[in-house]
Parts: C-alpha cells; structure tokens; sequence
C-alpha cells in the first residue's frame, strides 16, 4: 500500500462544514480514510462532496465539547481545525472577543487533542494535525487573540510531540498562508489590503482550501511517520520572503 493511503483509518476533522475543514475531509476521504465531519452546523455539503462518510454535531461553545468522542470507538486520525477570527484595535480589544476566540482556537483544541490522546495513546499509534497560522509566527494587526491562539497552537503542538511522539502518537501542524475562505472575506474585500497581500506571495495568487488538504493527507498518513512537532508552512512563500 502506497504509504500515502489512508485506507482503513478513521478520521475526525472539526469544523469539516466550509472553507480547509471542508477541503481537508474531502481530501482525506479521497485518500481512502472514513471520515467523520464534525461542524457545529450541518456538514451534508460536504458529505456529498466525500460521497461516504458521516457527520458529527460538534460546538466549540462548549471548548470540552469532544470529550467523550474518543472513547467510544477508534478513531486514528484527529484534525483540529475550527477556528474563529475577531478583528479590533488592540487599544479597543474587548474580554468578549478574547474569550472567545482563545476558547475555540486553543482551549478546545487541547482539550481535544487529550481526550484522543488518552484513547491513542494505549494502542500506540494515531495521528494530530492542527491548523495553525502564519499568526503563528508573526504579529498581525488587529487580531490580538486571534494572534495568541494561533501562537498557543504552535506551542502546544510541540509540547504535545515531546510528550507523546515516543508512544507512536505524531502531533503536527499546517500554517496556511492567506487563502481564499470565509475567514479572510473581510481581508479579500477591501482593495487596498488584498493588493498588498497579493504583491507579497512569491506564488502570486492567493491560497485555495485544497492547497492544504493535501498536506493533511502527507501529516495523516504512514509517510510522515518520523514528522514530530512540526509547523508546516504552505503559503505560496509568504514566510520565506
Ligand atoms: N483562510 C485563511 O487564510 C487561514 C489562514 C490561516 C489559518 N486559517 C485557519 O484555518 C482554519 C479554518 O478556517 P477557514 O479559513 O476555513 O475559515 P471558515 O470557513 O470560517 O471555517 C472555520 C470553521 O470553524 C468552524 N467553527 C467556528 N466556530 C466553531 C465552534 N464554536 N464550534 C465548532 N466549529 C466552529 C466554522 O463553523 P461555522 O461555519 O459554523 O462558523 C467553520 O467550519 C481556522 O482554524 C483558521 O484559523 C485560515
């Protein structure tokens, strides 16, 4: 079996409804997994584009939301993409738009990743993707939790490799570069800012959900099997410039 298949395994994506969620489980399900779309809202689109799998109700409202999820049947490979963004001057920032941002992006993801570690981790095998940002690395302006949370995903991601990567359990993540979903529509809407973007991708044109999608699958299956701890860029070059 090519060791980008992923035949025979499970996979959870969150926030599978729209946008890389969406893309990421059809590209996973495209490399032979069962996928389970979990999204606070209905995922049927995105069932019919996978053409098999099924939907879970997942809300991050509730960042402990996933807890039982793991210990009722084997799921091989987690993917922890629900995010949200809030935009405001930092002068003006408020607790609303902190709290909640910080509790999907980084509370709900570590809570996430513990309770499919503590069922992976006993059989010795599983697989985390995260989905980082380039807000990972750099500062950004106006998304002060946005820009927290993703450095958090970083972090935490690291730690979770030390942690677990000697028991069979790899942790990575993927940081998109600008790409064209619903996260960025204000961005892609003003002229000015879409401009000065695009003049800065070495690749010359804005991401598209399936340029990710394929490096879930790589982060998924048998061939990254040594990857630990990564934060894999895929952003047309933007951290290379
Ligand atoms: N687009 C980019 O350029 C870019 C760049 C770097 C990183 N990212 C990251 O990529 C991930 C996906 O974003 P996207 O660009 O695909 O944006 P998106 O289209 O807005 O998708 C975000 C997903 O997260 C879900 N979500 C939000 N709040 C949730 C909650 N409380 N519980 C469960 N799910 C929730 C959304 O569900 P609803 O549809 O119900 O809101 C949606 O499925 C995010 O982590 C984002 O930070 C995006």
């Amino acid at each position: 079996m090519s060791a980008f298949s992923l035949e025979g395994r499970t996979a959870l994506v969150t926030g599978a409804n729209t946008g890389i969620g969406q893309a990421i489980a059809v590209g996973l399900a495209g490399a032979g997994a069962e996928v389970i779309a979990a999204g606070r809202r209905d995922c049927a689109e995105t069932l019919a584009l996978m053409g098999r799998g099924r939907s879970l109700q997942l809300d991050f409202a509730d960042p402990m939301a996933a807890r039982d999820v793991f210990a009722s049947e084997r799921i091989d490979i987690l993917v922890n993409n629900a995010g949200i963004i809030r935009r405001a001057d930092a002068v003006d920032f408020t607790e609303a738009d902190w709290d909640a941002v910080m509790d999907v992006n980084l509370k709900a993801l570590f809570f996430t990743c513990q309770a499919f570690a503590r069922a992976a981790l006993p059989r010795g095998s599983g697989k985390i993707v995260n989905i980082a940002s380039l807000l990972s690395f750099q500062g950004g302006i106006r998304v002060p939790s946005y820009t927290a949370s993703k450095h958090g995903v970083a972090g935490l991601t690291r730690l979770m490799a030390n942690e677990w990567a000697g028991a069979g359990l790899n942790v990575n993540a993927i940081a998109p570069g600008y790409i064209e979903t619903n996260n960025t529509e204000a961005l892609r809407a003003d002229p000015d800012r879409s401009r000065a973007i695009l003049d800065r991708i070495p690749a010359g044109r804005w991401g598209r959900p399936e340029d990710i999608a394929q490096t879930a699958v790589f982060l998924s299956a048998p061939a990254s099997d040594y990857v630990n701890g990564a934060i894999l860029n895929v952003d047309g070059g933007w951290l290379a410039r």
